[in-house]
Formats: C-alpha cells, sequence, structure tokens
C-alpha cells in the first residue's frame, strides 16, 4: 500500500480553482486499491511562523534530542509518507505564506533531513515522488518569475525526494481564454498522472 499525504492550501476554499485541480487528482489517485491518502488542510491547523520563544523553543528541543514533541508532528508525518502533493494557489510571485509557515515547521535536523561531519545536509523522506498542483492568475509556466514551483522543487531534493512534477492552470485571470478550457486541460493531465504517480 502507498501511503499519501495530501497537503492543502486552498485558500479560498470552495472557491478555488485549486482546490477543483486537486479534488480531480484525488478523486481519481484514491480511486487507485493500492493507495491511501492522507489529509492535512493547513488552514484548519494552528501552524504559526518562528516567532521568538517558538524559536527557542525548538533549538532547546533539538540540544536535548526531544524529537517527539507535539510541535515535530508535521516533521514526523511529512517524513513517513510514500507520496507528498501539495496544493497551493500562486500568489504574489509563489505561494501563499501558511504554505510558508508549514515548511519551516516540517524542515527539523534528524527528522526530515540530517547533516554529516563536514556540514553536508541530506534529506531522509521516505516519499520518492512529490506533486505540486497549482493555478495561477498570469502565465508563468516557465518564467523564473514563478518563485513557488522553483521552490518546492528545491524543496523536494532538499527532502531527499528524487522525482518533483506540478501540474499548473496558468493565465486563468487573463480573459485570453474561458477559464473552463485551461483548468479542464490540467485536470485531464491530473487524472492521467494519477495512475502512474
Ligand atoms: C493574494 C493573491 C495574490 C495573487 N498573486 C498573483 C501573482 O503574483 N501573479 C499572478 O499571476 N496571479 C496572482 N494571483 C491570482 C491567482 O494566482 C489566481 O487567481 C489563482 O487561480 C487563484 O487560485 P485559487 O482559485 O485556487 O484561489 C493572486 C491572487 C491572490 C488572491
Amino acid at each position: 500500500m502507498t501511503s499519501a499525504l495530501y497537503i492543502d492550501c486552498c485558500i479560498r476554499g470552495e472557491q478555488s480553482r485549486t482546490k477543483r485541480l486537486a479534488e480531480s487528482f484525488l478523486a481519481a489517485y484514491g480511486a487507485r486499491e493500492d493507495v491511501k491518502i492522507e489529509r492535512l488542510t493547513l488552514m484548519d491547523e494552528p501552524l504559526i511562523p518562528f516567532t521568538n520563544g517558538f524559536f527557542w523553543q525548538r533549538e532547546q528541543l533539538l540540544e536535548q534530542g526531544e524529537l517527539d514533541h507535539p510541535r515535530f508532528r508535521y516533521a514526523h508525518q511529512y517524513q513517513q509518507a510514500d507520496r507528498i502533493i501539495i496544493a497551493a494557489p500562486f500568489w504574489d510571485l509563489s505561494f501563499p505564506a501558511l504554505l510558508k509557515v508549514y515548511i519551516e515547521n516540517l524542515c527539523v535536523q534528524g527528522i526530515t533531513f540530517d547533516c554529516n561531519e563536514t556540514g553536508g545536509c541530506f534529506g531522509v523522506c521516505r516519499a520518492t515522488k512529490m506533486l505540486f498542483l497549482t493555478t495561477r492568475g498570469g502565465a508563468l509556466e516557465g518564467s523564473p518569475m514563478d518563485n513557488g514551483t522553483k521552490y518546492l522543487g528545491d524543496m523536494a531534493k532538499f527532502f531527499g525526494i528524487p522525482s518533483f512534477e506540478h501540474i499548473a492552470a496558468d493565465g486563468l485571470d487573463m480573459g485570453l481564454e474561458p477559464v473552463e478550457d485551461i483548468l479542464g486541460r490540467a485536470i485531464s493531465r491530473a487524472e492521467t498522472l494519477a495512475a502512474t504517480f
């Protein structure tokens, strides 16, 4: 059985086109008998960025080797999944800050990555594939200004996940083509990928 972790950062909820893309993928993927999907809805989680006390608590726990502290539950959950699926819209040339806060909580030495004696770091996550599903207002596919896809691809490498793919519905707010046409193409690519992901 393949265990997949679905990370939902579609902040606009039922109005989100990214959520429509993701749910289409998940419906096809979840229909597979060899796949079990666990959902994590970031909007429902008590995620906070590192502030003074929250930062120092982490340093102290790491120093004491207390990796079973509840604050590290996101890192353990991420580390143990066979597949990672992230859905988030394109916001401000990247993705919503909530996803960055979640990633900040994932990067825990001894859980999702480790370092050797010469200071080199390497990922220790179990997953072999990571998928990013997104929708964008403008035409950013392949653009150096798409910092979201670039950054998540780099994070996959950092976590030791060898395969990173993304599917985007691009240019949804440009008015050049009906939204349903663009979204429909992305959905059909996502449904096709679900058979082999
Ligand atoms: C806060 C915010 C920031 C956005 N920033 C960008 C941007 O930098 N570039 C862009 O092309 N579209 C931007 N958009 C448009 C969204 O990428 C686009 O509407 C997307 O489909 C929204 O996804 P959703 O329907 O899943 O919420 C932004 C939208 C919002 C609400």
